[in-house]
């Protein structure tokens, strides 16, 4: 698949991009591009954003830059999914980073400062998503979170079984993976539970979905 990423601050990403699963599947499973609201704005300067109409503080991405950037991109072949980073959206999860992934294209939108002209959001997006209930100072650290979500599930990306028994899986029915314990098996009077040393695999089978089932109520 590919995600576009439009930002202000490209730079942001070269951690990220260093960092496994990402790193696993790039070039591979997965294309990203990085795409700099600046390169593209049609006003001079390399302005992008202005100040509110009505008054106010802090300054608005134009609807216009944004459109531009778009059209560069892509031209008439828009994609599919088109994801406005904003407190004001959906808020991610789960069944959200699996509908994201099986996509073709992803576009992920970030602003600063004040925010998007709303008309960026209603007009030119297919989504508004929010990575929690909480305002952060720009859309940088939700691409990277939706991002590295995503990387998560593409093929190849992680080692072999280790993604199918995470929290809110199908294999444990959406519900919080159970506990996990190495070495030492007891550690200032802290045991670990016994049937994990046990070596019967139908037992602690049984035991962790317990365990997923205890954690997951309520
Ligand atoms: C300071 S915030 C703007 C907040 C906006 N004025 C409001 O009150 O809803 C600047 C940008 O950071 C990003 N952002 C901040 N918090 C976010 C969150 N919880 N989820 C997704 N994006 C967020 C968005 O791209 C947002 O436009």
């Amino acid at each position: 698949m590919r995600v576009d990423v439009f930002t202000q601050v490209p730079h942001a990403f070269a951690w990220l991009t260093e960092q496994k699963p990402l790193a696993t599947v790039l070039g591979g499973e997965l294309e990203l591009r990085l795409l700099n609201y600046r390169d593209t704005t049609p006003l001079r300067g390399g302005q992008v954003d202005d100040d509110p109409y009505g008054g106010g503080s802090g300054m608005v991405l134009r609807v216009d830059v944004v459109d531009a950037a778009l059209e560069s991109a892509y031209g008439d072949a828009r994609p599919g999914r088109i994801v406005a980073l904003t407190p004001q959206g959906r808020q991610l999860d789960q069944q959200l980073v699996e509908e994201l992934s099986a996509e073709r294209e992803v576009a992920l939108l970030s602003s600063r400062f004040e925010g998007f002209d709303d008309r960026i959001v209603s007009r030119l997006c297919t989504d508004a998503v929010s990575i929690g209930p909480y305002v952060l100072s720009g859309g940088e650290l939700p691409a990277m979170v939706l991002l590295d979500a995503i990387a998560r599930r593409l093929p190849g990306a992680l080692a072999e079984g280790s993604g199918e028994h995470e929290s809110f899986s199908a294999e444990l029915d959406g519900g919080l993976e159970y506990p996990h314990f190495t070495r030492p098996a007891a550690y200032r009077g802290w045991e670990v539970p016994e049937i994990l040393l046990s070596g019967d695999h139908g037992k602690i089978d049984r035991w962790r979905r317990e365990q997923s089932r205890l954690r997951s109520v309520g």
